[in-house]
């Protein structure tokens, strides 16, 4: 190959740290009113299901074009809430992506039902839905389809294969708020949409939170009852309930923040062509992003050929101050918390793949043009002098 130069600048870049993320810029300066909003609730009180989690929930709904949306307290608990409600529990089987976060199959775990892996596509590199339906056993109650890295699964293809088997269908939208599967906002299509706030995230809390999309009211006033002690009034349990409410102050947080979450994301494309049009000389391919508007990059992965240019690439990020991240270098059939038969049920040559060649590259919305170059001419410096 031959020398890599970014197209249009060849400066001499000063950036010694480009940061995967940079939690205050989401504030933009704008931070007055929220301030002034939190300082009143505090001295107000309403810190538990104050009349901010009503107004973010209808808010988020509104955005989403969901029925009803339930705040919790993080995207975990959307998930463990969620299959508490559908029934889910100990001999049921739970099938999803083999490469995703842990979060995914712990929730399944925690229910006491079994997780069983399903190969990722090497294009997309979401769940291979041809290979969904080999995944489905008598003991299959729920499917979670994971929107990973911000790209929208076919979530009405996976719907017709679940409803084919009676078998419910669950999204974990946890990366990829915004994003649309053929035109519809992923996350309403489905029995439910399991949402995280965490601060990393495209919409971003000050600590942790998260939600649940539904479409079904029985559905819905079951998670409500669940988050809160199972209970609809103070001393009536009527379900074995969670502690799981979504703070008021982070509500105000995310209500502070819904409006400008589509310019965020609109950014967040705009870097990742970016990073395409750069990178595109270089040995590295990328994940499809599919029809417009279907990727949110909350991620951008870059994927090498081998393991050995993953790994020095990180290291060669890394010692020039770009911090890169592996997500995620252990497929979930493999942790030890989640190993066994069912886990091993399958093959995953595609997942082993990515967790040993991909790398996720700093993308967030306030990433200016001087870090972009930066990330480009380190990658472009580590293949123009001698990768493996
Ligand atoms: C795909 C996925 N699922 C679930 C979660 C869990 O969300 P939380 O960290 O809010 O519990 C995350 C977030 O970190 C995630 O990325």
């Amino acid at each position: 190959m031959g020398g890599y130069t970014v197209p249009g600048e060849g400066h001499a870049s000063t950036f010694r740290h480009v940061p995967k993320y940079r939690y205050p810029a989401q504030f933009e300066g704008g931070e007055k009113e929220l301030l002034a909003r939190i300082e009143e609730l505090l001295l107000r009180g309403g810190y538990v299901l104050g009349e901010e989690v009503a107004e973010f929930e209808q808010r988020l709904a509104g955005y989403l074009g969901a029925a009803h949306t339930v705040g919790v307290n993080s995207g975990t608990d959307a998930l463990i809430l969620t299959l508490d409600a559908l029934g889910v529990g100990p001999g049921d089987e739970v099938v999803t992506v083999a490469n995703s976060f842990h979060a995914t199959a712990q929730a399944i775990a925690r229910r006491g039902a079994t997780p069983v892996y399903v190969d990722c596509r090497d294009d997309d590199f979401l769940m291979d839905l041809d290979r969904l339906p080999e995944a489905f056993t008598e003991r299959t109650r729920a499917v979670i389809l994971v929107h990973m890295f911000g790209k929208a699964a076919d979530v009405p293809r996976a719907a017709r294969l679940c409803r084919d088997a009676g078998v419910t269908l669950v999204e974990d939208c946890a990366q990829a708020i915004g994003a649309r599967s053929h035109g519809v906002r992923v996350g309403t299509a489905s029995a439910a949409g399991c949402w995280s706030f965490a601060p990393s995230k495209n919409l971003a809390a000050a600590g942790d939170a998260g939600a649940v999309s539904v479409r079904d009211d029985e559905l819905a006033e079951r998670l409500r009852l669940l988050r809160h002690f199972g209970q609809p009034h103070q001393n009536d349990h009527r379900l074995l309930g969670y502690n799981s409410r979504l703070d008021t102050l982070q509500a105000l947080v995310l209500l502070h923040k819904l409006d400008r979450l589509d310019t965020w994301n609109a950014r967040r494309a705009a870097l990742a062509a970016t990073y395409r049009e750069r990178l595109a000389p270089l040995p590295l391919r990328f994940q499809q992003p599919g029809e417009e508007g279907e990727h949110v990059y909350h991620l951008f992965q870059v994927r090498t050929e081998t393991e050995a240019a993953r790994d020095g690439l990180l290291d060669h990020l890394t010692a020039s101050g770009v911090d890169a991240v592996v997500r995620y270098p252990v497929p979930l059939p493999h942790q030890p918390a989640l190993d066994g038969p069912a886990a091993r049920r399958h093959d995953f040559p595609v997942a082993e793949d990515l967790s040993r060649q991909t790398l996720c590259l700093p993308i967030r919305p306030d990433l200016d043009a001087a870090e972009l170059a930066h990330v480009c001419d380190t990658v472009g410096g580590y293949f123009t002098t001698g990768a493996p």
